[in-house]
């Protein structure tokens, strides 16, 4: 198939050109590099050996997607792109809306005027809420987010439902993924992220190279095994196959379907940064610190119906996934920017 990713040069964008070229699909990327660069993509090209369409295009800009589209004829839609960051989301929520909803509203606009009516779409675990099931199946009714970055894939969700509703053919395949880590093991792609970083394994892999002094543990009072925040991490290769596992989907007309994309399987801070020391043997200094504002006990998903319908499963352990984030971390001291 012809697929048009946004936000294809991200951090899971990135990885899933790969798999999707791999599979022997043509990909086209638009992106305006809010939080990428180009370079990922230069080095998307290097390890796949193929020259990739990219344009630095904002979705939100209804005359430049079209262009691309003119030139670029698709089949379907892997919509990445869009705004990412849970604090600044509280604090920009304004900007969080308007990007990641008028964006989704141009792009679909756009892509039904190209008669293209397929679209798989990044969303989140987040839309659980606090899931009253663990583990999280796909039929367990969506939550309250607890800020505007999830109320946005809440909402496109919704959207994206109600448009399949007005006009059926339009098929509407909903990811959800849990928490995905690791980089591709050539170790020239990863996560990237401005400043100190929000999430634990990038914050973990920076407290290993020495940037920052020592973890701090957000809370040891869940009704957790050992107190600690209990996620579904995900190692991005495996969540860029599931996009390759999701256009079955797409070509089965299936209208709109919902897939959890996750492990199945629960990790605590404390035994993610054991798994790190075990992969990696590099101590993590850590502090307790109080709980984070939103934050959850337990999180992890049932990741049955993928496998059922999709022939998908994730196939990296925890040590594959700490081993290839550090690697990364490791070969690129400051992201994408050479030092
Ligand atoms: P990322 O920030 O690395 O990638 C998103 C890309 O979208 C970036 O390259 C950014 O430049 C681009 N972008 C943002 N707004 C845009 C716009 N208006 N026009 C064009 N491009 C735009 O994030 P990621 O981790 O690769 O996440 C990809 C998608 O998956 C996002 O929608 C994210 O919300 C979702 N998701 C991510 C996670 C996670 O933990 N990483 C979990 C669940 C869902
Ligand atoms: C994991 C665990 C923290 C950092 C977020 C978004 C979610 C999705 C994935 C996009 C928790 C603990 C973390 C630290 C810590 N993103 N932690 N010290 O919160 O599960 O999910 O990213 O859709 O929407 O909310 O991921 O990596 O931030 O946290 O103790 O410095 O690690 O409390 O238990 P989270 P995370």
């Amino acid at each position: 198939m012809k697929i048009l990713l946004t936000g294809g040069a991200g951090f899971i964008g990135s990885h899933t050109i790969i798999e999707l070229l791999y599979a022997g699909h043509s990909v086209c990327v638009v992106d305006n590099f809010v939080n990428s660069s180009a370079e990922a993509m230069r080095r998307v090209e290097k390890i796949t050996g193929v020259s990739i369409p990219f344009y630095q295009v904002d979705i939100r800009d209804h005359d430049a997607l079209s262009a691309v589209l003119d030139q670029h004829p698709v089949d379907c839609c892997i919509h990445f792109a869009g705004l990412k960051a849970v604090g600044e989301s509280v604090s920009l929520p304004l900007e969080y809306y308007e990007n990641n909803i008028s964006g989704t509203l141009v792009l679909v606009d756009v892509l039904r005027k190209h008669g293209c009516r397929n679209i798989i779409f990044s969303s989140s675990a987040t839309v659980y809420g606090d899931p009253a099931v663990i583990p999280i199946t796909e039929d367990v009714s969506k939550g309250k987010c607890t800020n505007p970055y999830g109320w946005t894939k809440w909402m496109i969700e919704q959207i994206l439902t109600d448009l399949h509703t007005a006009d059926p053919s339009w098929n509407v395949v909903l990811l959800r993924y849990f928490n995905p880590i690791g980089a591709h093991p050539s170790g020239l792609i990863g996560e990237n992220p401005n400043g100190v970083p929000n999430n634990l394994m990038p914050y973990i892999t920076q407290v290993a190279a020495g940037k920052l002094e020592c973890l701090h543990v957000f809370g040891n009072d869940y009704d957790t095994p050992d107190g600690t925040g209990v996620r579904d991490y995900i190692h991005v290769v495996d969540l860029a196959r599931g996009h390759v596992a999701a256009l079955q989907a797409v070509e089965k007309n299936v209208g709109v379907e919902i897939y959890n994309i996750g492990t199945g399987k629960g990790y605590s801070v404390l035994e993610i940064v054991k798994a790190f020391e075990n992969a990696t043997g590099i101590e993590i200094p850590y502090v307790i610190d109080p709980r984070r504002p939103g934050d959850i006990g337990t999180c992890y998903s049932a990741p049955g119906k993928a496998l059922a319908e999709l022939g998908w499963k994730a196939e990296f352990d925890i040590e594959d996934m700490c081993r290839d984030s550090w690697n990364w971390q490791k070969r690129n001291p400051n992201g994408y920017v050479s030092d």
